[in-house]
């Protein structure tokens, strides 16, 4: 059984688990922890640290060599290169050198909707799927994965993509329908613009929808008016943990 470490660093919450990789479940209980306030490097640093500990001390991961974080912003090379919904202390961090130091051990820093769009394509709803798979994660922003035949294109952030002059993300994220209190209809017709407007730069394969309002996928999902095949993601709040997991591990070898 190959086991590694999985984090997921988020707005509210910061969550970990021991993952095994060749079944794709979770084999330990999830430590959570909530978001020290403000979101500076320093205090997440010491967040995760404990949570890893915890993890290894109490959950029997002391030999577990592979960690992986995913973090919502670009990730190139180990660095943070952007600060969406962050503190912008984290723009140009060496967070993978930060981490390692901070923790004693090989960290993998990815980008959470990156990490969430792998799991679904090896453990999820895009399992064996050919071609382009687009994930999207709707949730504070939007988050976007792009798998090609299984194979991921990071950073792709097309929860930045601007339409009418501003970010989409700003307008159809599930954080603008609870902001604005839209009904399911009124986000739904946000949405298919956006998804068309995806679809016709990308033509993708198949679109899965991620993010915590997934779980409601019934109530808006099908009034997304597109062409592609569009599915709810399936691992839930388990797939950046499970995806950051998978990538630490690919990554090392
Ligand atoms: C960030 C992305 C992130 C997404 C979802 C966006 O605002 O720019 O890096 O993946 O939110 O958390």
């Amino acid at each position: 059984m190959t086991r590694a470490i999985g984090i997921d660093i988020g707005g509210t919450g910061i969550k970990g688990a021991i993952v095994d990789l060749d079944a794709g479940e979770l084999v330990s209980e999830r430590v959570k922890q909530n978001t020290p306030e403000g979101g500076e490097p320093d205090a997440i640093i010491d967040t995760v640290r404990q949570i890893v500990d915890e993890l290894i001390s109490e959950h029997g991961g002391d030999d577990v060599a592979h960690i992986g974080v995913c973090f919502p912003a670009i990730v190139r090379n180990g660095r943070t290169m952007s600060a969406a919904n962050v503190s912008d202390d984290w723009i140009g961090l060496d967070a993978d050198t930060l981490f390692g130091e901070a923790l004693g051990r090989d960290i993998h820093f990815v980008n959470d909707a990156d990490a969430a769009g792998y799991a679904e394509a090896v453990y999820g709803a895009a399992r064996d799927q050919r071609g382009l798979v687009i994930v999207t994660t709707l949730g504070t922003g939007i988050g976007s994965a792009f798998i090609y035949d299984g194979v991921l294109v990071p950073n792709t952030e097309l929860g930045h993509l601007e339409l009418d002059g501003d970010d989409a993300e700003h307008w159809a994220a599930n954080s603008a329908r609870e902001r604005e209190e839209l009904s399911f209809e009124e986000w739904a017709t946000r949405l298919t613009r956006y998804y068309r407007h995806v679809e016709f730069l990308f033509s993708p394969d198949l679109l899965v929808i991620g993010g915590g309002v997934s779980k409601q996928h019934d109530e808006f999902m099908h009034l997304i008016d597109v062409e592609t095949p569009i599915v709810p993601a399936e691992l839930r709040n388990n797939a950046g943990i499970m995806g950051a997991a998978a990538l630490a591990e690919r990554h090392a070898r």
